[in-house]
């Protein structure tokens, strides 16, 4: 198979489309026939680089590469960037408001998640400038991914 790259945009602030940058690439796994487990893993690293993407960040896209090896997922937001990337790292830590709090977000969860359920992964953040996450996923030669 040759490269596959395709983006997916996401709107700040958007909570009507939050969401479905995430089941597009979740559609285009399945419709690969993505082996479940990796697909799983992937759908979680997208839709909470989205819903962070919507939620506290700025304009930005979900950009995905899939070959042969590996599926890469690089989430860029040109947003407020992160004050403390290694404490945002660190589960539970959230700024997340009162008001999405009651919505159900701000865990403090997502990036701990990335972080576990991406094979390599890379985080830049630049105050003023936005915020860039690298996941990648190995696919194994049967055409499944890393058994967790
Ligand atoms: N794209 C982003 N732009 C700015 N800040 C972010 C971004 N992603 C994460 N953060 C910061 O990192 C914190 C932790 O993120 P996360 O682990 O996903 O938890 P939550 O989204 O539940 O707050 C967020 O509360 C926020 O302060
Ligand atoms: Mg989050």
């Amino acid at each position: 198979m040759s490269t596959l790259k395709k983006i997916f945009p996401v709107n700040k602030k958007d909570f009507i489309h939050a969401g479905e940058a995430s089941i597009n690439i979740k559609n285009l796994l399945k419709s690969l026939n993505t082996d479940a487990k990796l697909m799983r893993r992937i759908s979680i690293c997208g839709y909470e680089g989205e819903m962070n993407v919507v939620m506290h960040g700025g304009e930005g896209d979900l950009a995905l590469e899939i070959d042969k090896e590996s599926v890469v997922l690089d989430i860029s937001d040109n947003g407020p960037g992160i004050d403390n990337v290694e404490l945002a790292m660190c589960e539970g830590y959230s700024t997340a408001s009162e008001k999405f709090r009651k919505l159900g977000f701000g865990a403090g969860m997502g990036l701990p998640n990335m972080k576990r359920n991406s094979d390599v992964f890379a985080i830049e953040s630049e105050k003023g400038k936005g915020t860039f996450v690298r996941m990648v996923f190995y696919i194994e030669p049967s055409g499944e991914g890393h058994g967790r």
